[in-house]
């Protein structure tokens, strides 16, 4: 039996509950810590323990910490488009947040912590797929402010002997298949949340931002990744960390693209009906082709992801649970 304590930053978000599930199975204790600005208390679990705060509230993140042996740290911003908008709140809440996060690591004597980067670190890619050597060149302050992080934890790595993993996570998708997260997103952002919506009727139309790219059908290939592959992933690099392996930054992804058209293709085939959909102008800040190459985690940890067809991913965000 498993007795590590492990305090989950965000925890009641999206991935974050995701990880939590898993970790809960895997006999480990859980405290959640979430200010509920996006988080849902949908996804608060009853095996887990749970503090309301802020990561910006230093004297909660200190009491939060006690007794704890590892960090999990959802508890970011991660609207791009935001974040050109109001990068005061990015800095604050990333930023800052992170250097509060670490601080009180130090202070408690936390060695360990599962960090939530992304690929949006990378930029434009320069080539596909993007391995983790691949240039940063972020384009969006959302981006700068995730490679800002990582840097952060290199640092603290080399003076205080913090040891990360840092996981570069591609498009999280899907909800989990067991239906045990009930919690769904408000406001979303992202194309497979804005399906759904469109499929509830809370929204007119999907309008497909591009359909000229240079790719097979003319819309973006992304690599969508099942959130609870993510979250297998984030239990292995904490066992990893916990068995006194190094520091590690890893990409998080299926290797395959997929273009918008096929997920609005998979999503129709659920459904069993057309959605309303619209042609419209490229989105700002797209690249075209975005996938990873994810090796080094199978490497490194030996995972893989194991929910990589289309319909699966698809199907699992469209059920009603
Ligand atoms: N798209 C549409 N219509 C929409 C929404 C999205 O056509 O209404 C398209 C986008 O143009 C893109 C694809 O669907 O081609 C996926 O878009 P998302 O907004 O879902 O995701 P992004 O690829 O832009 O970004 C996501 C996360 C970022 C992360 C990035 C890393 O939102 O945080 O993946 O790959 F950095």
């Amino acid at each position: 039996m498993v007795s590590k304590k492990i305090l989950v930053l965000g925890g009641a978000g999206y991935i974050g509950s995701h990880v939590v599930c898993e970790l809960l199975d895997k006999g480990y204790e859980v405290l959640v810590y979430d200010n509920m600005s996006t988080g849902q208390s949908e996804n608060l679990f009853e095996k887990a323990g749970f503090i309301k705060a802020d990561i910006l509230d230093v004297d909660s993140l200190q009491k939060a910490m006690q007794g704890v042996d590892a960090v999990i740290f959802f508890a970011g911003k991660k609207a791009v488009g935001e974040s050109m908008i109001n990068p005061e709140m990015y800095a604050q809440n990333n930023l800052i947040g992170a250097v509060n996060v670490l601080n009180a690591m130090c202070a408690n004597g936390v060695k360990n912590i599962i960090f939530s980067s992304s690929a949006a670190v990378y930029g434009i890619p320069q080539y596909v797929p993007l391995d983790e050597n691949h240039p940063l060149n972020p384009i969006n302050f959302y981006g700068f402010t995730k490679w800002e992080m990582e840097r952060l934890l290199a640092w603290y790595d080399q003076l205080k002997g913090i040891k990360y993993a840092a996981l570069r996570y591609f498009n999280a998708a899907g909800y989990d298949v067991q239906g045990r997260v009930r919690g769904r997103e408000q406001n979303p952002q992202n194309l497979l949340p804005i399906i759904a919506e469109v499929a509830d009727g809370k929204r007119k139309c999907l309008q497909i931002f591009g359909s000229d790219y240079d790719t097979p059908d003319g819309t973006c290939l992304r690599d969508y990744i099942h959130v609870n592959d993510l979250a297998s992933a984030h239990v292995l690099a904490l066992e990893a960390l916990f068995a006194g392996r190094d520091s590690m930054t890893l990409n998080l992804g299926t290797g395959k693209g997929v273009s918008v058209k096929e997920i609005v293709a998979s999503a129709e085939k659920f459904l069993g009906r057309k959605l309303p959909v619209e042609y419209a102008q490229r989105r700002p800040g797209d690249p075209a082709v975005l996938y990873a190459k994810a090796d080094k985690a199978k490497e490194l940890l030996g995972w893989e992801p194991k929910f990589v067809s289309v319909d699966e991913i698809v199907s699992s965000f469209l059920k009603k649970h």
